[in-house]
């Protein structure tokens, strides 16, 4: 690695790597975020990394990572590749989207996946009309907690995990719902898994999945969720009929059944179970866990919450339920969404891309191959960008008149060709979720509850340390 080093005279800088662990040793797998940014003030915007023998470049401000994904988006656009993933059925053909690699099968299923959550949003029961439907059934949830302290987690990833199962499987479940608790239990504990260090680990030391019986016991918890993902594809197989299309499932069963060209596309069924769990994986804790945020900041600056109240009883009133209409007319609320957003920057190192050929940047030479860690953690919070830029402030996304503004800056979705493809969802989410339960209740700290911490803890995402509210009904 020194050689090559060497070899590319224009390569990033960075910290001396140590035999066989390169760097590693120099970064909080808990907080990668914090030991970047340490980096960042060392060697400026754009350092390498060495995770055993992977060579890893990182960028950071909102310049160097806007100049990658969006100036160069093509350079940037490709994955690195997993092998820890083949164990729980990715493979030629059917990589999912999330960590697909960049070509022809990614771009036909993240065009037909957009294309197919847009067609939601037509016709049939719009995507918003289910978005409000779910958000009416948090409101009864909440209710039934009748003030009394609670953590707003559980409630909270059933709305948002129910907007993934009604757009893929047609329909929502009941909170209590034996099949519906058995899917969120798996897909945590999958999630809890993948985050694991011990899959971290075997992706960057695949060698080691040869030892017999590990992968089955390290991806035993993503197994059991792919296992009951395909029954609930199974079950949908038996009822579909070609010349109706209820969901997402069967709008890509259809495209399954044109046969061998579409198979090569990626529309085979291996690849369908793939991208369903990747729509949930990607689709679901993102959305809630920015909405803990949101209500986190709301307990912690009660005088936001009020002008909040206020808002959406002048725009709104208390007995319509707020729409995407609304959003125009609410400058505040939106600017403490987009805050709430800013500063929970759930997604610090986004996803890792890849070089997908020889490529320069501000001067840097980064050959094919190389990982690529966008830190957007410090693009949301870029000092030359936002006047405060750890703190909670919702006047960020506010023009002197009280209108709304949007920074360019404001990337919690990233950029470029991998910009989350489920973007306008989350908002939609974000906005009519958060603004139906404070047009609701006042959220409020229980006396005997120590005040939360605002720092959060990485796993795969930055989630808040638990925290109990309780719900006042208005
Ligand atoms: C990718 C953030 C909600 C589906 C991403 C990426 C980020 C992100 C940072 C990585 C982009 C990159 O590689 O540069 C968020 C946040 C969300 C959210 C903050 C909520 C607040 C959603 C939802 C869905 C979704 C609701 C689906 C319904 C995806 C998919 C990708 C992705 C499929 C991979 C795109 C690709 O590789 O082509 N998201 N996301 N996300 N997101 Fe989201």
């Amino acid at each position: 690695f020194m050689k090559r080093r060497k070899k590319w005279s224009r390569y990033p800088p960075g910290p001396m790597s140590l035999p066989f662990v390169g760097t590693m040793p120099y970064i909080d797998f808990h907080n990668p975020h914090l030991s970047f940014n340490k980096f960042h003030k060392k060697f400026g915007n754009i350092f390498s990394l060495q995770n055993c023998w992977t060579n890893l470049v990182v960028l950071n401000g909102y310049k160097t990572v806007k100049e990658a994904l969006v100036h160069k988006a093509e350079d940037f656009a490709d994955r690195p590749y997993f092998p820890a993933y083949e164990h729980i059925g990715y493979g030629d053909k059917s990589e999912g989207i999330v960590v697909a690699r960049y070509g022809h099968v990614w771009k036909e299923i993240r065009k037909f996946t957009l294309s197919t959550l847009r067609d939601f949003g037509m016709g049939k029961k719009s995507l918003e009309e289910r978005v409000t439907e779910e958000a009416g059934f948090l409101c009864s949830a909440i209710k039934a907690e009748e003030g009394r302290p609670f953590d707003l987690r559980f409630l909270v990833n059933n709305a948002v995990c129910n907007m993934i199962c009604s757009i893929i499987y047609g329909g929502r479940f009941d909170y209590g719902d034996e099949v519906f608790r058995k899917m969120v239990a798996l897909f945590e504990n999958s999630l809890s898994e993948e985050a694991g260090f011990l899959t971290q680990f075997l992706n960057v030391m695949p060698i080691l999945l040869r030892i017999p019986g590990l992968p089955q016991k390290v991806f035993r918890g993503q197994k059991a969720y792919m296992d009951f993902i395909d029954v609930l594809i199974q079950k949908h197989m038996e009822t579909w009929n070609p010349e109706y299309t209820r969901d997402f499932t069967d709008a890509f069963l259809k495209e399954m059944s044109k046969g061998k060209e579409a198979e090569e596309n990626g529309f085979n069924y291996n690849n369908l179970r793939l991208v369903t769990a990747d729509l949930f994986a990607a689709g679901s804790d993102t959305t809630s866990t920015t909405l803990r945020w949101a209500f986190l900041y709301m307990l912690l600056h009660p005088e936001t919450q009020s002008k909040i109240h206020k808002e959406i009883d002048m725009v709104i009133g208390r007995e319509r339920s707020p729409t995407m209409m609304d959003q125009v007319n609410m400058p505040y609320t939106n600017a403490v969404i987009h805050e709430a957003q800013r500063c929970g920057d759930i997604a610090p190192v986004g996803l890792p891309h890849m070089t997908y050929r020889d490529t320069e940047l501000q001067g840097y030479f980064i050959p094919k191959g190389t990982t690529v860690i966008t830190n957007l953690s410090s693009v949301l919070k870029d000092e030359s960008v936002w006047k405060k830029p750890n703190e909670f402030y919702p006047e960020h996304f506010l023009d002197v008149n009280g209108q709304f503004v949007k920074p360019e800056a404001f990337m919690p979705f990233s950029a470029g060709r991998r910009v989350c493809l489920g973007a306008q969802l989350a908002r939609m989410e974000l906005f009519i979720f958060f603004t139906t339960l404070l047009q609701q209740f006042t959220f409020m700290l229980p006396e005997d509850q120590p005040r939360p911490r605002t720092d959060g803890y990485f796993a795969l995402i930055k989630c808040p340390h638990p925290f109990k509210l309780r719900a006042i009904p208005r």
